[in-house]
């Protein structure tokens, strides 16, 4: 697969599948536009150039400033073939079952894990249009087609509305060369599920009722994204990928 010169941006670039995205897509001769409300980390400065890297230090549930970053990128880049929508939280102390959640948590995390594509997606798919086409990749979670026993329902319910508005994307703008498809990751060893690191007894259980034996890591989301941005995949839009060891033919 070939990304020489292609410019992708992708949200949540700071970390975990964000993050390794872009230094496979900058190691692959690509040009990367990363937005995150952190700072950027020091293994992607290191991997990157003025030339190959613009970095906004955004809050992405702010239209205002995610329009301006996609300017910026037009303005330098001249062009964006590719979006990866990687950002989201799952805040486990605050996302509860509707019955108890802080309603103003609930409107925080689908501002971040869904309204956030809606303005990257609005802001990027006309410059997607006049270039002739692009590829947009959302990620989900495996629990939007199985479900949670542990009720985070924000999280769930944000997670379901990412798999429609890709289906949606990809009716409108398919035949202007504009794919659209979702990612759904399993359990996947990233900053996001920290609490793993002080409790080795839950990553052998998950491992063990995975059919492929072990937790996902980063690189095998970004293999996954890298295909959906391929030629290789040109007759793929709007579906919902998992790459989650197995765990949506488990009971
Ligand atoms: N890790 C897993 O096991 C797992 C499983 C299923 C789904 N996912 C999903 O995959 C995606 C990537 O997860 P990850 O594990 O790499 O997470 P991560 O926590 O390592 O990275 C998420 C990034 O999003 C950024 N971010 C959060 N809110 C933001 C905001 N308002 N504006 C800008 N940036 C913001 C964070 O700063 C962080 O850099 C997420 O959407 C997550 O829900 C992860």
């Amino acid at each position: 697969m070939s990304f020489k010169d292609t410019v992708t941006v992708i949200t949540g670039i700071a970390s975990g599948m964000g993050l390794q995205i872009a230094l496979d897509l900058l190691e692959k001769g690509g040009k990367v536009a990363g937005i995150d409300i952190s700072d950027c980390p020091k293994e992607l400065q290191e991997a990157s150039s003025d030339s190959n890297l613009m970095y906004f230090k955004i809050d992405l549930t702010d239209i205002v400033a995610v329009e301006g970053a996609v300017k910026e990128v037009i303005a330098k880049f001249h062009k964006i073939d590719n979006l990866a929508n990687v950002a989201g939280v799952l805040w486990f102390e605050k996302d509860k079952s509707l019955l108890d959640i802080d309603l103003d948590v609930w409107d925080q995390v689908m501002k971040i894990n869904l309204k956030s594509m809606v303005h990257t997606i609005r802001s990027i798919v006309p410059h997607m249009k006049s270039n002739g086409g692009g590829s947009i990749v959302n990620f989900s979670t495996i629990q939007a087609i199985r479900g949670d026993r542990a009720p985070q329902d924000a999280y769930s319910a944000s997670k379901g509305a990412v798999l429609s508005l890709t289906k949606s994307v990809a009716m409108q703008w398919g035949c202007e060369g504009i794919r659209c498809n979702t990612i759904l990751p399993g359990p996947v060893y990233t900053p996001l599920q920290k609490r793993w690191d002080d409790t080795p007894e839950i990553v052998e259980a998950i491992s063990n009722h995975l059919p492929i034996g072990r937790i996902g890591v980063a690189k095998d989301l970004s293999n996954a994204c890298l295909f959906l941005f391929s030629k290789e995949s040109s007759f793929i839009t709007g579906i919902d990928m998992p790459v989650d060891g197995g765990l949506s033919i488990c009971c």
